[in-house]
């Protein structure tokens, strides 16, 4: 069984991330979405809700199973016997970050850990989680970024913020 992770913060998962899900599930048996837990970070929604509105998002897609995850990537891959390692791109911009960290990943795991990159859709190669929250803080419109339910909790932080 060929089995990736996709790894990532998804503070909060877009269109754009479920969009890579979606593609990824169709080629490999089993994806792994896997969501940082970094206590040195501080993201708008905490692991436990970040990891359930990726379940709720993907609970349609069989071979997909969300997890969260601490320290190195390397270390989680390998516990779990996972080899690939799958990511976006969505311009150039991304590519110098996205190439070290791949590099550092194959390093760390003795060459064993490769990363395969999904181009985003042209229809959300602007799309971020930052823009996202940027846009709700606002109150602006987020139908095309993310789905119904996120959109509203996005609005239900903010406005506890405000
Ligand atoms: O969605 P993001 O923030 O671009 O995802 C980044 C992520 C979570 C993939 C990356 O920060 C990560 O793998 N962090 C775990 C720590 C680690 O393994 N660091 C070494 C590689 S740079």
């Amino acid at each position: 069984m060929k089995s990736a992770i996709y790894p990532g913060t998804f503070d909060p998962m877009t269109y754009g991330h479920l969009d890579i899900i979606k593609r990824a599930a169709n080629i490999f048996d089993e994806l792994i979405v896997g969501v940082l837990d970094n206590k040195e970070k501080t993201p708008l929604f905490s692991v436990d809700v970040r990891v359930n509105i990726l379940k709720e998002a993907t609970k349609d897609l069989p071979n997909v199973k969300v997890e969260s995850f601490g320290g190195l990537l390397s270390d989680y891959c390998k516990s779990k016997g996972i080899f690939v390692v799958v990511r976006g791109l969505r311009a150039v911009t991304d590519f110098e970050y996205e190439l070290q960290m791949s590099q550092i990943n194959r390093k760390l795991s003795d060459n064993k850990l490769d990363t395969v990159y999904f181009n985003t859709s042209l229809k959300y190669s602007y799309l971020s989680s930052s823009s996202v929250k940027q846009i709700a803080q606002f109150g602006g419109d987020l139908t095309d970024f993310v789905p119904g339910f996120v959109a509203d909790m996005l609005l239900e932080k903010f406005d506890q913020k405000n």
